[in-house]
């Protein structure tokens, strides 16, 4: 077995996933390496949520019954967990939503019904990247058509990083927010946070980060950061689906609107008009996504035992391991950073002019999961002019023997299309 430095027990965390142990297509042992689309949960996520309808199931903050305190004391406390898993200055900055994309969502449409200093108008303009998901490209596309806002974004570089060259042309005095991703999901680059955020505070503008690929994989510290909301998901990283979070700074929750409404976000409400519950309720309208909360909970416990740090060099080892392996399969060529330096653990590739719909059927015709397309990052595949891409991501139970399988089956690949 190929050993590498910085790998983690995988044997003994292999244990803790159930559905590692699939077999696909009658004989093939599964090889999931989809990881970046959605993680596999583990044994302790699937008892808390047993656990949680089996004994503790109510609706939060409304009853008096036992029942109703017990699952507001697990829902509140998933918060907490979330607040020091990504060392939030406090519990209250932390907002739980559906998913990444309703965070993203949720800053876009607070700083269009904003008021001054945070209102987005016709004046002002919102800076993005080339190299975003789609839930941090249309919800900046809708609110610039709905208030005039120019939308901005930096472009890629030919080896998959962002072009920063123009920075100062980019984010100007009329920049209001710029949102760009930490980790990309189809390029699997690193982005440059401090550059960014540095240039965005000179001129006075918002920073918002997409975390969705960094938090599973690396340790979160949104002071370190420096920005004003963060966003990630729950399913990435080990939780169910259905719980997002958006970390936002307090000042800015307390000034800024609500964008849903509903029971639970009011402090009074008359016919006539509503106050506001304080953050983060106020930004939580309606029954709350419970149970995944309390998931998500279970999810930071896990790896938090595991430790992210290490998390992160397995991680690094194995991406670095694929990048090797990867590079000795002719005609392959990976989209993105060609080194595993300052990049996470998705792979994008194409195969020569094998369609990569064709190479995802043939790779799980061996038990070889992998995502093929777009990766919701359309603007990427039209900037390196190809449809689409196969993509390989890993997580802490990744193996060099699932890479090794992976570079095999595009073997067969290369043979099936000669
Ligand atoms: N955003 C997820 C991916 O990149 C679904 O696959």
């Amino acid at each position: 077995m190929t050993q590498l430095p910085g790998l983690l027990d995988t044997e003994a965390i292999r244990k803790d996933f159930p559905i590692l142990d699939r077999v696909v297509h009658d004989d093939r042992k599964l090889v999931y390496l989809d990881n970046a689309a959605t993680s596999q949960k583990p044994r302790q996520v699937l008892d808390a949520l047993n656990e949680y309808y089996e004994r503790y199931n109510a609706n939060v903050h409304r009853g008096v019954h036992v029942l109703a305190e017990e699952a507001t004391a697990l829902y509140e406390g998933a918060r907490d967990k979330v607040a020091e898993f990504i060392n939030a200055p406090s519990r209250d900055e932390v907002i739980f939503t559906k998913n990444a994309s309703e965070s993203l969502n949720l800053v876009a449409n607070m700083l269009g019904w904003a008021d001054e200093p945070y209102r987005v108008d016709a004046e002002t303009e919102i800076v993005i990247t080339e190299m975003e998901h789609h839930s941090n490209i249309v919800p900046w596309q809708l609110l610039s058509q709905r208030t005039g806002a120019k939308l901005k974004w930096f472009g890629l570089t030919d080896d998959g990083r962002l072009d920063l060259s123009n920075i100062d042309e980019i984010i100007t005095e009329k920049t209001k927010i710029v949102s760009f991703v930490l980790v990309s999901n189809i390029l699997g680059t690193i982005n440059p946070v401090e550059a960014i955020v540095r240039r965005a505070q000179e001129v006075g503008a918002l920073v918002c980060i997409d975390a969705s690929q960094a938090a599973p994989h690396m340790p979160m510290d949104v002071q370190a950061l420096q920005a004003d909301f963060v966003a990630f998901t729950g399913h990435k990283m080990c939780g169910p689906t259905g719980i997002g979070v958006l970390w936002g700074r307090q000042e800015l929750l307390e000034d800024l609107p609500p964008f849903l409404g509903g029971g639970e976000m009011i402090e009074t409400v008359s016919m006539h008009s509503s106050t506001y519950a304080p953050a983060p309720h106020k930004f939580e309208a309606g029954t709350p996504p419970i149970a995944q909360a309390v998931g998500l909970g279970a999810a930071i416990d896990y790896l938090s035992a595991i430790g992210m740090d290490k998390i992160l060099a397995h991680e690094h080892a194995v991406t670095e391991y694929a990048v090797k392996r990867l590079g000795e399969v002719p005609g392959l060529r990976i989209i993105g950073p060609a080194t595993a330096e300052e990049r996470g653990a998705a792979i994008s590739f194409t195969l020569g002019d094998i369609h990569p719909h064709d190479v995802g059927q043939v790779l799980d015709e061996q038990g070889i999961a992998v995502r093929v397309g777009h990766h919701c990052a359309r603007p990427v595949c039209l900037r390196y002019g190809i449809p689409a891409t196969t993509r390989a991501s890993f997580y802490l139970y990744s193996t060099p023997a699932e890479i090794d399988a992976l570079v095999e089956g595009l073997e067969h690949v290369r043979n099936f299309f000669g």
